[in-house]
C-alpha cells in the first residue's frame, strides 16, 4: 500500500495565525508530541522572520531526532542561509523554498517578471542542495497561477534539485476537481520524475481544505501539509486529524496509509490548545468536545445498542477517553439509566420515570443537565445512597459511557 507522508506545519503556517505564536520551549514540547504522533516532517518555523524563530527551529532540530525537520525560506539568499543555519543540527533536514507563481502575486506583491522568478527559484534551490539532501519547492498561489507557467517553474525546480514539489492553494480558492486537475497536468508535463514527491497544501477559506487535499492525493500527491486542529492563516490549513482519519476510515476507497498513530491525535490536539490558550470549537471533527457526544434520544438508544449506528470512528481509536451520552431535552430514558448507573444508582422503572420527568423539565430551562444536577435529582427521587458508592452527592463524574 502506498504511503502518504504527513508534513505538519502547525509550528510554521499554524503559528502564523493570530493568537498562536509559540516560543522555543513550546515549539520543542509540541514537536516532541508531533514526533510521537508519527508525522513524517515537522516544519518548525520561518528562520528569517526573527532571531527567536531561527533559534526555535535550531532547538527543535537539535532535540527532535526521529522526524524530518523543515525550515521555510523565500527564494532569497538571506532566507535560505538563515534556514540552513537553523537546520544545521538536524538529523534529517529539509529546506523548504517558496516563491509565488501567480501573475497577481508576481506583479502586485513582488514586482518581478516570470523570468526573474524562475531564475531566483532555480538559483536558491541549487544553493540549498549544496548543503542538504532534501529541498522542497512551493509554488505559492499555485491554484491561481497560469498552468503553463506553473509547469515550467516546476521543471526549473526539479532540474535544480528539488525533491518535493508543493502546489499550494494558498488562498483556499480551489475546488476539489480543479485542484486535482492541476496536479495531473503538472505530473504529466514533468513525466512523473523519479525521486520527486508531489505535495498538497490547502487553506480553508471556503471550508474545502481537507477535500482538496484528498482530491490531490487521488491525482498522485503523496505528501499532505496540514496542522493540528486545522490552525493556520485566516480560516486555517487542512486539519491533520481530519486528513489522517479520513484516509484511515475510508482506506478501502483510497488504498493508502500514513505513519500517524491515530490514538495520539486527541493528546496532540489538547496539547496545542493548552500551549496556545485557544480552545478547539466543540463541533470540530475528530477532536471537538462534541465529536463523540450524543444528545438525541434516538441516537443515544442506537449507540447503547451498537455504537456503529451513529459513529464511524470509535473515540478510543483517536485517543478520546470516552464517548458521552449528554442529558438534554432531546435525550432518552436509556441514556438516563446509563448515566444514573455510572453514578452508582440502579433506579426502578418508576424512579427512572420520575428522574426523566425532572431531567426534561430542567433541560427545558437550561441548555444541558450537568452531572451535579443529575446527582441532586437522583438523590431527591431515590432518597438513598447509590449502590457501590460512598457518597454520590459529592462525586461528579461526567455522564458518559465508555
Ligand atoms: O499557503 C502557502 O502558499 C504557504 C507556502 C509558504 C507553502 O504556506
Ligand atoms: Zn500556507
Amino acid at each position: 500500500m502506498d504511503l502518504i507522508r504527513i508534513f505538519d506545519t502547525t509550528l510554521r503556517d499554524g503559528e502564523q495565525s493570530p493568537g498562536f505564536s509559540m516560543n522555543a520551549e513550546e515549539k520543542v514540547r509540541m514537536a516532541r508530541q508531533l514526533a510521537a504522533l508519527g508525522v513524517d516532517i515537522i516544519e518548525a518555523g520561518f528562520p528569517i522572520a526573527s532571531k527567536g524563530d531561527l533559534e526555535a527551529v535550531k532547538t527543535v532540530a537539535r532535540e527532535v531526532r526521529d522526524a524530518r525537520i523543515a525550515a521555510l525560506a523565500r527564494a532569497k539568499q538571506e532566507d535560505v542561509d538563515a534556514a540552513l543555519e537553523a537546520l544545521e543540527p538536524a538529523a534529517h533536514p529539509r529546506l523548504h523554498v517558496f516563491f509565488a507563481t501567480s501573475d497577481l502575486h508576481l506583479r502586485a506583491k513582488l514586482n518581478v517578471t516570470r523570468e526573474q522568478a524562475s531564475e531566483a527559484i532555480g538559483a536558491m534551490i541549487r544553493r540549498g542542495r549544496q548543503r542538504v539532501g532534501e529541498v522542497e519547492f512551493s509554488a505559492e498561489d499555485a491554484s491561481r497561477s497560469d498552468l503553463d507557467y506553473l509547469c515550467q517553474v516546476c521543471k526549473v525546480a526539479v532540474d535544480a534539485g528539488a525533491t518535493v514539489l508543493n502546489l499550494p492553494d494558498t488562498v483556499g480558492y480551489a475546488v476539489p476537481e480543479e485542484y486535482a486537475a492541476m496536479f495531473r497536468r503538472v505530473r504529466e508535463y514533468l513525466g512523473d520524475p523519479q525521486g520527486v514527491t508531489f505535495s498538497a497544501h490547502c487553506h480553508n477559506d471556503l471550508g474545502m481544505a481537507v477535500a482538496n487535499s484528498l482530491a490531490a492525493v487521488r491525482a498522485g500527491a503523496r505528501q499532505i501539509e496540514c496542522t493540528i486542529n486545522g490552525i493556520g492563516e485566516r480560516a486555517g490549513n487542512a486539519s491533520l486529524e481530519e486528513v489522517v482519519v479520513a484516509l484511515a476510515v475510508r482506506q478501502t476507497s483510497f488504498g493508502l496509509k500514513t505513519n500517524v498513530h491515530l490514538e495520539e491525535l486527541f493528546t496532540s490536539s489538547r496539547m496545542l490548545s493548552e500551549i496556545t490558550g485557544v480552545q478547539v470549537p466543540p463541533n470540530k471533527a475528530v477532536v471537538g468536545a462534541n465529536a463523540f457526544a450524543h444528545e438525541a434520544g434516538i441516537h443515544q438508544d442506537g449507540i447503547i445498542k451498537n455504537p456503529l449506528t451513529y459513529e464511524i470512528i470509535s473515540p478510543e481509536t483517536v485517543g478520546v477517553p470516552a464517548r458521552s451520552l449528554v442529558l438534554g431535552k432531546h435525550s432518552g430514558r436509556n441514556a438516563l439509566r446509563m448515566n444514573l448507573r455510572d453514578l452508582g444508582y440502579d433506579p426502578s422503572d418508576t424512579e427512572l420515570a420520575e428522574c426523566y420527568r425532572r431531567v426534561t423539565a430542567l433541560a427545558d430551562q437550561a441548555k444541558q443537565v450537568r452531572p451535579r444536577d443529575l446527582v441532586a435529582i437522583a438523590h431527591e427521587v431515590m432518597r438513598r445512597k447509590p449502590a457501590g458508592l460512598a457518597s454520590a452527592a459529592t462525586a461528579s463524574p461526567a455522564p458518559s459511557v465508555a
